[in-house]
């Protein structure tokens, strides 16, 4: 065995750390400290050199024309692509694209995206502009435009074509679409303030898992009781911009509604009760309505109501939904008003709460449920034990700071859905991919 190898299987003796010794506190920020220190340059060489040449075999596996109409193959290589950017780039570039890089770009789209910058890049057939003439035509400073532009620039997101002239990508252009664009100013203006001040509230909680959805990291940071739907939709635009955010956190994604998925016609429309006040979905928590209009794209002459509930705020701002869509203020912490429903279905609810209150929130809805025939069908991730997915991880890090709640593994969902005092039992789970919200189907006992 090499000497690197044995200190590797070393164990730290744990009165190591309880007597201050290689490890110590200061403010709340436990700093380690490594013996042998790491040496600087470390930090400067590429953070995986040795697996390049992998990478580099495995990207140009996929061909000169790879057919990126093709999903898996288009994700297989963006994976790989990541692999090799993560791998070129010293611990010193990823920490300052960290650190400056990202969070600056997403401060500069933010306020460009604000100011209208996209729209003005987007229009008059996308032709190249200068600073000085879109902030003309926004009425703006051009000098902090450019300033902001030149770094939307070099991050790639905008074209730069001469100087102080840009052109938009189809990113800039999809910014003009509310359901893209509206997730910056949201979340800039109604989250990312917890994700910062999350390490200040852990340290001050002596680390403990954050539970309380009146007193949680949310809380902490923006200084409220409300929780974040009750702090953006009473600060508008968060509330209407949230909204869109949630109607395009959706889009390109595989839906339970694809006819690959989840067997609609088998599970829920075969065995309906055909009396005409009959409901077939009632979707809570539902939004705008994204996922029941899918739902009416696609099962177009499917029999029963479809029922959208969510707060009055949201429901009163829906633009556009099928008509044969009904809108139904409300609050799922009260009684489920429509009984004996063929399936109650929920979409990202239950992530936004912890345990306790998802029960209180299913017990509602068990109440309302027709043994043996009514279902319950649970739309969310499902994080597995290796290999998670970062869009779902993103998710969870999005849960513990904004709602002190989580995506759930598969035992959590079992533990959970099956506590004794609901009265429900897991009868499948529907998936597609990692990454990809499962269908939880759930029945009385
Ligand atoms: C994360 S969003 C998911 C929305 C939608 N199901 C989707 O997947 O796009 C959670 C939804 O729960 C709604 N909500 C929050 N508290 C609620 C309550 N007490 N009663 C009903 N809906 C509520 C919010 O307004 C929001 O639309």
């Amino acid at each position: 065995m090499t000497a690197a190898t044995q200190q590797e299987n070393q164990t730290v003796p744990e009165n190591e750390l309880a007597n201050g010794n290689g490890i110590y506190g200061k403010e709340g920020v436990i700093v380690p400290v490594v013996n042998p220190p790491v040496d600087i340059g470390v930090a400067l060489c590429p953070c995986d050199s040795d697996a390049v040449p992998e990478i580099l075999k495995s990207i140009s596996s996929f061909g000169d024309d790879p057919s990126l109409d093709n999903d898996n193959t288009r994700l297989g290589l963006l994976a790989k692509a990541r692999d090799l950017v993560r791998a070129l780039e010293t611990p010193r570039e990823t920490m300052i694209k960290h650190c400056w890089a990202q969070p600056g770009c997403y401060t500069a789209i933010t306020s460009c995206y604000n100011l209208g910058v996209f729209s003005v890049l987007a229009s008059y057939g996308g032709r190249p502009k200068k600073v000085t003439e879109i902030a003309r035509i926004l009425r703006t400073n051009p000098e902090v435009l450019t300033r902001l532009m030149k770094h939307i620039a070099a991050m790639g997101y905008i074209k730069e074509t001469d100087p102080d002239e840009y052109a938009p990508t189809n990113f800039s252009r999809s910014l003009t679409i509310p359901i893209i664009g509206d997730g910056y100013p949201c979340l800039a203006g109604g989250a990312h303030k917890s994700c910062s001040k999350f390490p200040e509230y852990m340290a001050k909680t002596n680390y403990a898992t954050p539970t309380d959805v009146q007193a949680g990291p949310y809380q902490y940071a923006f200084n409220t009781k409300m929780n974040m739907f009750e702090y953006m939709q009473s600060n508008q635009p968060l509330g209407k911009q949230f909204n869109h955010h949630m109607g395009g956190y959706r889009q390109g994604r595989p839906s339970w509604v694809d006819f690959n998925f989840y067997p609609v016609e088998e599970r829920l429309i075969k065995g309906m009760d055909a009396s005409p006040d009959a409901a077939l979905l009632v979707d809570v928590g539902g939004s705008l309505g994204h996922d029941l209009q899918e739902f009416r794209n696609k099962y177009e002459n499917a029999p029963g109501r479809l029922v959208l509930q969510d707060l009055p705020i949201v429901i009163d701002a829906i633009q556009q939904l099928h008509p044969s869509i009904e809108r139904m203020n409300h609050d799922f912490h009260t009684e489920q008003p429509v009984k004996d429903a063929r399936a109650y279905y929920m979409h990202s609810v239950l992530h936004d709460w912890p345990d306790d209150v998802c029960k209180s929130i299913l017990k509602r809805l068990a109440a309302a449920m027709k043994p043996g025939y009514s279902k319950l069908l649970i739309n969310e991730n499902i994080i597995p034990d290796k290999g998670a997915d970062w869009q779902a991880t993103a998710l969870d890090m999005m849960m513990i700071t904004l709602f002190s709640s989580k995506e759930r593994t598969k035992s959590d969902w079992y533990r959970l859905l099956e506590s004794p005092e609901l009265g429900l039992k897991v009868v499948g789970i529907w998936s597609v991919g990692n990454g990809v919200e499962s269908l939880i189907e759930c029945e009385l006992k």
